[in-house]
């Protein structure tokens, strides 16, 4: 399916699709989607969690973000438990880090093909499915990185060897990549490349080429920490003097605006923003609606980088 193909304005669960559609793995997706990571925080509250991902549904997302290592396998469970398969959502997880919840850091490296593999059976037991939709292989040579010894420094060939094995035995419907480079995705499109996920935003744009690099070539653009995320030090878009100011001539939220800016900033950016609130929640799908002028535009994009690294 390319970028410009006709696809339909309700999902599978019916409801109109905030931000418009586009493709991903082959199938239509509203372009505001969820992130599911923020879930680990409602670990106490298990209904709380699903309740989440049922509004999710309920406002027309139908691409949702996860990994088995969110919350120790927590948020994968609550992704099986609350999504129906008439509900028609693209349930994208990761590999290349697995749970250490006794760990220095929630997740460790698990880069070896063996490993992926084992990931993967990992997600299709968690998630009740037969086949993960679309899987990013994460690599840990981008900004955000654990430590990693040394025989978790893999040859990218070898991983896209081993996920394209499991995507001809129909153990993934498509592959995806996440924390790489610029060099990385170019040598992967042959394997066939369904999305891209790195860290960016209003305030972190280094990636400019490769998001333009994956429109040329019908790949979507699916930004992780779209706000800045939640961790402390990380830069926040809402931090921002320009996205307060647009915020406050729209009478919208400055986290609406910085999620619009994207919208508006490429045709194949896919959001996914992480909330563990129902309001917040709503208030991300509506971006959907949110029109930004060209005057807007050109303030935010002259918002400079910020710097900012978790590990
Ligand atoms: N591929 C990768 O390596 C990778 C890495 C990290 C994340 N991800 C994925 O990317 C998704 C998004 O990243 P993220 O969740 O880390 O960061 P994010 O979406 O940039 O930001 C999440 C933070 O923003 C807050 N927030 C969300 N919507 C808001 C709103 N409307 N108003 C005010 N605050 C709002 C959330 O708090 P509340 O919960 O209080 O709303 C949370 O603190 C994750 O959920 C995960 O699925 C992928």
């Amino acid at each position: 399916m390319s970028l410009s193909t006709p696809i339909s304005s309700t999902t599978a669960a019916g409801a109109p699709r905030p931000g418009g559609a586009a493709p991903l793995a082959g199938r239509p997706v509203s372009r505001v989607g969820y992130g599911a990571m923020q879930l680990e925080r409602l670990s106490a509250d298990r209904s709380a969690a699903v309740g989440v991902l049922r509004r999710a549904v309920e406002l027309g997302v139908d691409h949702v973000d996860t990994a088995q290592f969110y919350g120790d396998g927590f948020v994968n469970g609550v992704v099986a438990e609350a999504l129906r398969p008439e509900d028609g959502v693209v349930v994208v997880s990761k590999v290349g880090a697995d749970p250490d919840p006794g760990g220095p850091f929630p997740m460790r490296a698990a880069q070896r093909p063996e490993e992926l593999r084992a990931s993967v059976e990992d997600n299709l037991r968690s998630l009740g499915l037969e086949q993960v939709p679309l899987v990013n292989l994460r690599r840990m040579d981008g900004r955000h990185h654990i430590p990693v010894a040394p025989d978790q420094v893999v040859d990218l060939d070898d991983q896209l060897a081993a996920m394209v094995a499991m995507r001809d035995e129909g153990l993934v419907g498509a592959i995806g990549l996440s924390s790489v480079s610029h060099d990385d995705l170019r040598r992967a499109l042959p394997a066939g490349i369904a999305c891209v996920q790195n860290d960016y935003s209003l305030v972190a744009r280094d990636d400019e080429a490769m998001l333009e690099l994956c429109a040329a070539e019908g790949i979507a653009w699916v930004p992780f920490f779209p706000l800045g995320s939640a961790f402390p030090g990380m830069p926040k878009v809402t931090d921002e003097q320009a996205v307060q100011d647009a915020a406050r001539a729209l009478g919208v939220t400055p986290a609406q605006v910085g999620l619009a800016w994207l919208l508006h900033h490429a045709s194949n950016v896919l959001l996914i923003p992480g909330t563990a609130s129902v309001e917040h929640l709503e208030d991300n799908v509506a971006v959907g609606d949110v029109v930004l002028d060209d005057a807007t535009i050109a303030a935010l994009d002259a918002v400079p980088p910020r710097a900012g690294r978790i590990f």
